[in-house]
């Protein structure tokens, strides 16, 4: 399909893309005026600087430990996720489901009809072949910042809201559009085989994926492969 157009290995039409497009401008600090405000600057006792990977976007704050080259392991602090979760087969279909519904939640299809600000990454994390018939069992989340102080619960019984405990996490990073979940599998086989070769304990049951730009991002861009680390 020509007109189609790729975020996060997922396809979608023009409409959508136009209006994400409209919601990672006005989401994206860089591109806002910021008025210097004196009395907000001692608020913040961390002060997280975010990777350049996130584009002037919110995105969750790690430490990094050891680094590799094939790797990097990073300790997430505790954080607030807009989750959905859906078993299926096919991985492209799945997210672009999963996609379109938590993108509503932001866009205001919530309790308070509230918009919130994208962030990133989108994770989904994939645990393989655990329903009937091979089906996988998919949870797509949306970073929620911790600046959206009360986030308003989702207007949708198959959207929640999740506290996620702090990380502890194995990252392969790699650039490029993915088109298929089999360029995602393949990543996530060489992060396997690297944290095998440095004796790395890892959570196997499952893994992440993790995408950072939106479809009309021609380059720099940047994926992750996530290992929960034990
Ligand atoms: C880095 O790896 C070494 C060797 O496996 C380990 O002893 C150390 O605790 C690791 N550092 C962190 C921050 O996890
Ligand atoms: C997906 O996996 C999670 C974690 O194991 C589980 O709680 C949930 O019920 C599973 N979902 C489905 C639809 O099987």
């Amino acid at each position: 399909m020509i007109t189609s157009h790729i975020y996060c290995g997922i396809t979608m039409d023009k409409f959508t893309v136009l209006s994400m497009f409209i919601t990672f401008v006005t989401s994206n600090d860089v591109l806002k005026f910021i008025p210097h405000d004196k009395s907000t600057q001692n608020t913040k006792p961390i002060q997280w600087t975010p990777p350049g990977f996130c584009n002037g976007l919110d995105c969750p704050p790690f430490i990094v430990g050891n680094e590799t080259d094939e790797y990097q392991e990073r300790f997430y602090a505790q954080s607030t996720w807009v989750s959905t979760e859906l078993l299926g087969i096919d991985y492209d279909k799945a997210q672009y489901k999963m996609f379109m519904k938590l993108f509503k939640y932001i866009e205001g299809g919530n309790k308070k009809k509230m918009k919130i600000a994208m962030t990133c990454p989108v994770t989904t994390r994939i645990i393989p072949g655990q329903g009937a018939a091979c089906k996988s069992n998919f949870t797509m989340s949306f970073f929620i910042a911790g600046k959206v102080k009360n986030p308003p619960g989702p207007s949708e019984d198959d959207v929640r809201l999740r506290p996620q405990p702090a990380l502890h996490v194995y990252v392969r990073s790699f650039g490029g559009y993915v088109h298929h979940f089999d360029e995602w599998r393949e990543e996530a086989e060489k992060l396997i085989a690297a944290l095998e070769k440095d004796g790395r304990e890892f959570e196997r049951e499952y893994y992440y994926t993790a995408g950072y730009n939106a479809p009309f991002q021609l380059f720099n861009r940047h994926n992750e492969i996530w290992f929960i680390a034990k």
